[in-house]
């Protein structure tokens, strides 16, 4: 037997019991006649004391224990004369009559404690050690009872989880596909999913009225801390559905684990539409821990020999709360943050709301009191605020100031990971034109239903017709996204058709679908969450990578198994594939 308790549990109802314990030398002081060793398990950590006195022999092997040796002791608990109150076997000690090294280790390349001098890259090498960390494993131990409790929530109320392929078709829309060569089919691949999207409408017209899978995903985009090439949804998928049901029953899943998990009781989510998302906010996914909305100011701005202002599309401001006092050298930080690259704009107006109520701006030579005055009433600035304007392309403004607003929300610590502001998105564009391909793209996915009020635009102005889409937005993050799907063939040919797909080449990519919805689909709608984003919120952190057991790295590289890598010339041959 390697142990008869963790090293999590002992405590000074267990003095005087004859213990074993297995775990890892987290360090060892020392102290000549004594020596103290800090082992460790997944559970916590116990103390281990040695004495000269009692056994010269024992104190002198302890004293030769390195960091990370794995070890295996015998001993009695005893109660401790200094004790710990931070730690849970803080009373007590064992007195170790046994000690049996089962396996040394190198020196670690950093320190396994909570607060680690490793950085980045080389934690990532050595994902295993740090895995032995607490933040870490209490990471993916939260992610663990995420999922438990979404399968018993989702299995509670009929939902079944049921298994898609991972081998499908490579399909033109949406992120690029990961792709795998087949070898019994020369010159023919695989593609990884980027969502069990067609399968689980698939399981709808199978009569599966309630799906549900805890699954992989696959996507060749460009990372950022909110991407991973491979990452995990929780989907589903329901038939017999109109919006609201699935809106309900999901809001009703994410206040469950908002419950159960972090105890915090949400109330019933906002819903606001996705144009006025943009508006107030510019993002399809606002924050709204905190206020700063965005207010038009076009019709107080324009038309006062203002020149920038008057030839631009939208002028429009947020009140940054108490910030009037920033100083020129601050104001002059701001003004080349939103002339970076990743913003791109020309320049930033700024008006002091002053304490006193009256205002200092950057443009006082074109705006009088009485002007600011109307740009401080839009955007509800009050005194002590600074009001900052932005100026340019309607989307472009929007967008901009919406980052902006992030980064002094940012700046003024507004963004608390401790509170919880979950919002429905609904009402989004079924279309969106892209500039590269010149052509529409479907902004949620082709398989999503347009409005049916608004289907007299298709032809017309397709671009303004709104689709049965939603998303579930957290702290300004996308936790997940779905729609009312499509359920009939000749929309879902239609709908194609306006996606630039000539007849043939909708029936090659997507003939099983609208073969299937011709032997009586039903009509159905779903949702999937990213349960890596929706788990970092819930831990109060935004970087999924954190969450994930073994995560690739920025360029989506597993540094730890050191891939991808090149494969042998035998390989490329019985796969068909010739290198150039
Ligand atoms: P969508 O593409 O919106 O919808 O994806 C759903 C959710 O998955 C998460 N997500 C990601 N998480 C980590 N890394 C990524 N690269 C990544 N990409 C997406 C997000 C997102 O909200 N089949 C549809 C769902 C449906 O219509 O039912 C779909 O995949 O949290």
């Amino acid at each position: 037997m390697y142990r008869s308790h963790n090293c999590g549990e002992l405590n000074i109802s267990n003095v005087n019991q004859k213990v074993t314990l297995s775990g890892w030398v987290q360090k060892s002081r020392d102290l000549g006649a004594m020596t103290f060793v800090d082992l460790r398990d997944r559970y916590g950590i116990t103390q281990l004391a040695f004495s000269e006195e009692k056994n010269a022999e024992l104190n002198e092997a302890a004293q030769k224990l390195g960091r990370e040796f794995v070890i295996q002791i015998e001993g009695v608990v005893i109660e401790r004369s200094s004790k710990n109150k931070n730690i849970a076997t803080g009373e007590v000690e064992i007195e170790v009559s046994e000690l049996k090294i089962l396996n040394k280790s190198e020196l670690p390349p950093f320190t396994i404690e909570d607060k680690t001098d490793g950085g980045d890259d080389i934690r990532m090498k050595y994902r295993y050690l740090d895995i032995r960390r607490n933040p870490v494993r209490e990471n993916l131990m939260l992610r663990h009872k995420v999922s438990m409790e979404v399968r018993n929530y989702l299995s509670n109320i009929e939902f079944m989880e049921v298994e898609t392929p991972y081998l499908i078709k490579s399909t033109p829309e949406g992120a690029r596909d990961f792709i795998v060569p087949s070898r019994m089919n020369g010159g023919e691949f695989y593609a990884l999913p980027q969502s069990p999207q067609t399968f689980k409408q698939l399981l709808m017209v199978g009569g599966i009225d309630r799906y549900f899978q805890i699954v992989k995903c696959f996507r060749d985009e460009d990372l950022r801390a909110d991407r991973q090439p491979e990452f995990t949804q929780i989907d589903c998928e329901m038939s017999f559905v109109e919006q609201d049901d699935i809106l309900n029953i999901f809001e009703g899943l994410t206040r469950h684990l908002l419950k159960k998990i972090n105890d915090v009781e949400l109330k019933e989510f906002p819903r606001m539409e996705y144009a006025d998302a943009m508006r107030l906010y510019g993002s399809d996914k606002p924050d709204i821990r905190f206020g700063m909305e965005i207010g038009e100011l076009n019709d107080v701005a324009k038309n006062k020999g203002f020149k920038v202002f008057d030839e631009q599309e939208l002028v429009a401001g947020i009140a940054v709360p108490g910030c009037a006092s920033y100083t020129r050298k601050q104001l002059d930080k701001l003004i080349d943050w939103v002339k970076r690259p990743q913003i791109g704009a020309t320049g930033l107006i700024w008006a002091k709301h002053n304490t006193d109520g009256t205002f200092k701006s950057s443009v006082d030579k074109f705006y009088s009191q009485e002007d600011v005055a109307k740009w401080a009433e839009i955007t509800a600035s009050k005194p002590g605020d600074l009001i900052l304007v932005m100026a340019g392309g309607h989307d472009k403004t929007q967008k901009n100031l919406g980052d902006l607003r992030l980064h002094m929300a940012e700046t003024l610590g507004l963004r608390d990971p401790k509170v919880f502001a979950p919002l429905w998105v609904v009402d989004f564009p079924l279309l969106e034109w892209d500039e590269d391909s010149e052509r529409f793209h479907a902004m949620h996915h082709p398989f999503t239903s347009p409005k049916a009020e608004d289907m007299y635009l298709m032809e017309t102005d397709p671009g303004k017709v709104r689709a049965n889409a939603y998303d579930l937005v957290m702290n300004g993050n996308e936790i997940g996204g779905g729609s009312i799907r499509i359920h009939d063939k000749s929309t879902q040919e239609s709908m194609f058709t306006h996606l630039g797909f000539t007849k043939d080449q909708a029936k090659e990519q997507f003939g099983f679908l609208m073969d299937a919805f011709e032997f009586g689909a039903p009509p159905h709608g779903g949702i999937a969450f990213g349960l890596d984003r929706l788990v970092a919120i819930m831990g109060g952190q935004e970087i999924i990578r954190d969450f994930i057991a073994f995560p690739k790295n920025n360029s989506g590289r597993d540094v730890m198994i050191n891939s991808p890598a090149p494969v042998s010339a035998e390989q490329l041959n019985d796969l068909s594939i010739k290198l150039k």
